[in-house]
């Protein structure tokens, strides 16, 4: 089962036209290039708008996406309450993250994007986290991590927090249905990384705020709880970027940059290659170990290479990461 995992669209009608493009184009691509399943780890919009959210469901329906079977989604900070764009809004954002029904955001994105969670198993009717999706091989299991707005503890609304709640309530489902010889595999919004950030890295300054401001909280614990649950796998976004990590054994993708990666003409999304023997198959291609670098295009079919012209075409993908018993990889496409 192949399945694209991308993140941090940030789709919105007046902040972030662009976004509109490239998540369109990224999107048909993957449809176009023999997926299974997408999964958007949240952030789908940048403001929390209907018409954002309208973008999303239509270009996914556009292409035959909007179902249970084919995409999965959970739901970013940015989702409840929106961005800071213009100079006011850095006075105005805090009343409005007050004045955000969080329970009643949470239900709109369950609603706007109702068609993927069906079949789910849940335990509320209208909240749609935590819910567990089944495949032949695995299951996903979707929570919400985005924190409530606090003065103190969460000021910019961009922390996380996974509620003792909904890990008790996906624990109940786990005892009832126990899913077993199946992978299971996390999906949400907000990343586990350690949080250090070399000084010597671009941007390190902003890089430390931006750690410091989009934490997800008591990750040790849950990832102790996850290891307990039988978790191999953790898919995320929040930061932009597109990597992969292991902590304690469980491995952790990085979608963030799918979209929002400082170029105008690349995205990126990891491509999960889910083999049920847990053998590398990428039939028919040459992976070269040493530079990592995908010399057949088996990833893609050749009607998928056509549409890329040049010299696009000559560096379509590079696989940086794979990693059994689920094959992974961070592809970057360029688009001439
Ligand atoms: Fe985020």
């Amino acid at each position: 089962m192949k399945i694209a995992h991308i993140s941090d669209l940030h789709l919105d009608k007046i902040y972030k036209r662009s976004n509109y493009k490239k998540t369109l184009q990224l999107i048909e691509f993957i449809a176009d290039g023999g997926f299974d399943h997408i999964i958007i780890t949240g952030d789908i919009t940048e403001n929390a708008e209907a018409s954002a959210f309208e973008l999303a469901r239509n270009m996914l329906k556009k292409l035959g996406l909007l179902n249970a079977a084919k995409t999965s989604v959970v739901i970013g900070n940015h989702d409840i309450f929106g961005g800071v764009h213009l100079a006011e809004d850095v006075v105005n954002f805090p009343a409005k993250c007050r004045n955000t029904n969080y329970n009643k955001k949470v239900e709109e994105f369950g609603a706007f994007f109702s068609e993927t969670f069906a079949g789910t198993i849940r335990t509320s009717l209208h909240n749609p986290f935590p819910f567990v999706k089944e495949f032949d091989e695995f299951i996903l299991i979707g929570l919400n991590s985005i924190a409530e707005y606090s003065v103190f503890k969460n000021p910019i609304a961009s922390n996380g927090e996974i509620s003792d709640e909904q890990l008790e309530d996906l624990e109940t489902v786990l005892k009832i249905h126990k899913f077993p010889n199946k992978h299971r595999i996390v999906i949400t919004h907000h990343h586990f990384c350690k949080g250090s950030v070399e000084e010597s890295s671009p941007n390190a300054l902003w890089r430390k705020i931006e750690r410091q401001t989009m934490k997800l909280r008591g990750k040790k614990k849950l990832i102790k709880r996850f290891k307990k649950l039988g978790v191999t796998h953790v898919l995320h976004g929040h930061l932009h970027e597109t990597n992969q990590y292991t902590r304690k054994g469980i491995t952790f993708l990085n979608a963030g940059g799918s979209i929002v990666n400082g170029t105008q003409n690349e995205f990126r999304f990891n491509n999960i290659n889910f083999n049920i023997n847990f053998n590398i198959n990428f039939s028919g291609s040459e992976i070269k170990h040493g530079s990592n670098v995908l010399t057949s295009p088996s990833v893609f079919p050749q009607s998928v290479l056509d549409k890329l012209t040049g010299e696009g075409k000559q560096k379509i993908i590079k696989i940086h990461q794979r990693n059994a018993p689920l094959i992974t990889a961070a592809a970057e496409v360029y688009t001439s």
